[in-house]
């Protein structure tokens, strides 16, 4: 037996010496200290030899069989130790080496204004509404107190999809959509895409408003007028102030134009606000009966403020952009001015 461990001794220093990664510990362990491995085949051997020198040839078989071990689990921790080197030498970063340049874009003016907007007036307890773009005859005109024959239609060239199915020329019939489906009281702004039949310096045939309506009891203008003013001093600067001028609007009444002093001049009067030291940026008034009855609300019981604002009209003022055609030509540098 002697013999026969010197013999297996020497092929396992050469094996030893060939292993060199996980791999070849793998098939050394296999070849001998595994199950059906040389060293533990000598044990089942023992049975061949007399019974008295057993336990002195289970010794040396142990001893040898420990050693190896050692010797393996020696390799075992040198090799991975090595393993792990190599692998974080070629996971190195050479970070003398120039960055890959990328390209950052830029929020839209118009959509900075819309998100504005409704962070102020998610601030005052307003939900936001999407509302949808393609809308019937009933919801952009008849419910808003515009029935067919009305002339205030003629002022909104409308784009038909179908009879009385339309782009919506206005965010307007949200209102009516809200009126329909919510319970009041209520808050909501409606953002979004509007439509018009329309296109010169200061008009594109699709443009962006945000709607506004508050339903409660006993509103006046007084709250629309203090509404407003909180929207354009966080639109433009807490030093703007706000005046109503009568309007007229079916959906409305009364209706109102509002003004801002302008955000050029500061009111003093300049070629933006052509001397008056005032800008016009929005609609309102408060929600006239018909509509409120028109949705099936009492309005003896609930009255109803409203207003709607030109996004993209607000983003000119705002930046100082004197063509609507700006905000949707694409223009690169343009729009990288926007980059925060
Ligand atoms: N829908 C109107 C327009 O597009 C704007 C407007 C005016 C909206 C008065 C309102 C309002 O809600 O009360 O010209």
């Amino acid at each position: 037996m002697k013999e026969k461990i010197k013999a297996l001794e020497a092929r396992v220093d050469e094996a030893l010496a060939e292993v060199k990664s996980g791999e070849g510990l793998k098939d050394f362990f296999a070849k001998y200290l595994g199950r059906t491995g040389s060293i533990t085949a000598l044990m089942k051997e023992m049975g061949n030899y007399p019974k008295e020198e057993r336990p002195i040839i289970g010794k040396l078989i142990n001893s040898f069989r420990d050693s190896v071990q050692a010797r393996f689990k020696a390799l075992e921790e040198r090799i991975a130790a090595e393993e792990l080197a190599a692998k974080y030498a070629s996971e190195q970063v050479d970070i003398t080496m120039p960055a890959r340049r990328t390209t950052r874009g830029a929020i839209h003016p118009t959509n900075l204004v819309r998100a504005k907007l409704c962070e102020v007036f998610i601030g005052m307890g307003f939900k936001v509404y999407e509302g949808r773009e393609v809308e019937d005859d009933y919801h952009n005109f008849t419910a808003l107190n515009t029935p067919k024959d009305h002339p205030a239609r003629d002022k909104q060239d409308t784009f038909y999809i179908a009879e009385d199915v339309m782009l919506r020329t206005h965010t307007s019939p949200g209102q009516i959509h809200c009126l329909e489906t919510m319970k009041p009281p209520f808050k909501v702004v409606m953002p979004g895409r509007v439509f018009r039949c329309d296109d010169d310096a200061t008009h594109t045939p699709m443009f962006h408003q945000i709607e506004g309506l508050v339903i409660d009891k006993n509103l006046s203008l007084c709250d629309l007028q203090g509404l407003l003013d909180t929207l354009a001093k966080a639109m433009f600067t807490p030093e703007t102030k706000t005046r109503f001028r009568p309007s007229y609007f079916p959906f409305t009444e009364p209706s109102v134009e509002v003004d801002v002093s302008c955000c050029e001049c500061g009111g003093v009067g300049c070629r933006l606000c052509k001397g008056t030291g005032w800008i016009e940026i929005l609609g309102g008034g408060v929600v006239n009966r018909r509509v409120i009855e028109n949705c099936g609300l009492n309005p003896d019981e609930w009255s109803g403020l409203a207003f709607g604002a030109g996004l993209d009209r607000i983003a000119m003022l705002k930046y100082g952009i004197n063509n609507i055609h700006i905000l949707y030509d694409g223009d690169q540098s343009i729009l990288r001015q926007f980059r925060k």
